[in-house]
């Protein structure tokens, strides 16, 4: 789940929290003062019929309070009963029975004094019906909590609306930073990121563009160190290659100790040379200055001279090399040398992979996927490639352990890599632990020249 997510889904559960606890809250406060309405309302109803008994006792007329008292039964629902006492004697009104239970009602008693003698001259007894009560107060309840979901319901989607866009702003920094990061793991040193601002997002994005700016740096040094030295190492190395050639073949009246010191040494620069001038081929690719040559020539008699070139090798390593090339295969744009090193590397691997008695079969031919080419492959019956390696073997400095103790520097494979990427081409492998390996490239046929018009 992406932090954008995450972070929404927050802000989210937050205003969902906040808004169900203000609507609680508001719900309890609301419930109160609708009772304390009510009570008043009540309380205002019995303060009129005091006010009422008070008036007709000042004017005489009795039948003020009744004909009042009729009016406040027809007219308030929750006025079940009414009996007034005036002079000793209870009169009731409305036809219905009263009630002898108090269960379903609230009784209420206001009594007037005559203004003469202060004593009680009349009392109204008013009963007021509970379900009404509970029935009025729990219509409003309903009402209010409908209102109340329905406010709640339209802050929520503003809220959830205002999370989602919220969600994006805060954390793009973050998302810029992360890519940031991803560039420079896939090796695009020198990537940076927006760092406007001083919180610790903004704190962060500057640590990653100074560790981006420090590897470019350092990436930079290394390629130009691994240029200079190679550059540097390789002269004196062929002068000694040559010089130890020169003297071994002289009748220069060495003895056989220094013959065999000799050709150790001489086995050893060359070993060294081969190093250091893979080492300047890759360093060369890394700067993108790779000497690139290309023409239209035949794939077919570079496969062969090189073929024939280790030919010596793989007689003497008893092992039996050949090649298959298709007849009639099209002419391609190639760089002749650098294919030749492509190959070089395949067969010399596959010579250094082999155990001796195996074989080695180098062929061409046309192939008709997706873009027509032509593919050449060195399938040897060697060692082979454990599964779980096969996918790192054409990384520079890539080797596998192998049983025959065979030794390199794992950059042969690279540099035929990038290579066969600079031709437009493809290399792949096929290998099986024990049984032998099969390494192939194909080049794109050239694109056919447009028609004159
Ligand atoms: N034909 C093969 N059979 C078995 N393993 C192979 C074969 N070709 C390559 N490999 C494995 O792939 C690794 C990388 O090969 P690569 O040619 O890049 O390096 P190298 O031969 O070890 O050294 P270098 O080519 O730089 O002298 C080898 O070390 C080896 O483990
Ligand atoms: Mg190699």
């Amino acid at each position: 789940v992406s932090i954008r997510t995450k972070l929404a889904l927050v802000l989210c559960a937050g205003i969902m929290a906040a808004t169900a606890a203000c609507a609680f809250v508001f719900i309890g406060l609301q419930r109160g003062s609708l009772r304390r309405a009510e009570r008043e309302r009540t309380t205002l109803l019995l303060d009129s019929v005091r006010q009422m008994a008070d008036e007709s006792l000042l004017a005489k007329d009795p039948l003020m309070l009744l004909d009042y008292l009729e009016f406040l039964r027809t007219s308030r629902p929750e006025l079940t009963h009414c009996r007034v006492r005036v002079g000793g004697a209870w009169q009731e009104l409305g036809g219905k029975p009263y009630p002898g239970s108090e269960r379903d009602v609230e009784r209420r008693t206001v009594t007037a004094v005559s203004h003469g003698d202060g004593r009680a001259a009349a009392e109204v007894e008013v009963l007021l019906s509970k379900a009404v009560l509970v029935e009025r107060e729990r219509t409003a309840m309903e009402a209010m909590v409908r209102d109340t979901t329905r406010a709640c319901a339209i802050i929520l989607l503003i809220g959830l609306l205002a999370a989602a866009l919220l969600s994006i702003p805060m954390t793009r920094r973050i998302v810029e930073i992360e890519e940031t990061i991803s560039a420079i793991a896939e090796g695009r040193l020198g990537a940076v990121s927006e760092t406007a601002g001083s919180d610790e997002i903004s704190r962060l994005g500057r640590g990653v563009n100074a560790m981006s700016k420090k590897l470019k740096e350092v990436e930079q040094l290394k390629k130009t160190f691994v240029a200079s030295v190679t550059h540097e190492l390789r002269s004196p190395l062929g002068a000694i290659e040559a010089q130890v050639k020169d003297i071994l073949s002289e009748e220069s009246g060495l003895g056989a100790r220094g013959k065999d010191a000799l050709s150790r040494i001489r086995k050893n620069a060359s070993r060294l040379e081969h190093f250091v001038s893979n080492l300047l081929e890759v360093s060369k690719i890394e700067r993108g200055q790779l000497d690139y040559r290309p023409r239209t020539a035949e794939l077919g008699p570079i496969v062969e001279d090189t073929v024939l070139f280790f030919e010596p090798r793989a007689k003497e390593g008893e092992l039996k090399l050949s090649a298959a090339i298709e007849p009639g295969l099209p002419r391609l744009t190639l760089d002749p040398d650098l294919i030749t090193q492509v190959l070089t590397n395949f067969i010399s691997n596959a010579l250094k992979f082999t155990r001796g008695g195996g074989s080695i079969k180098v062929s061409a031919h046309r192939v008709q996927a997706a873009a027509p080419g032509v593919e050449c492959v060195v399938e040897d019956s060697g060692v082979g490639i454990p599964k779980e390696a096969l996918a790192r073997v054409f990384a520079p400095f890539e080797r596998v352990r192998n049983p025959l103790r065979a030794t390199g520097a794992g950059l042969g494979l690279s540099i035929s890599k990038a290579i066969i990427e600079q031709h437009g081409g493809t290399v792949a492998v096929r290998s099986e632990l024990g049984r032998g390996s099969r390494f192939s490239f194909t080049l794109p046929l050239p694109q056919a020249d447009p028609k004159p018009v």
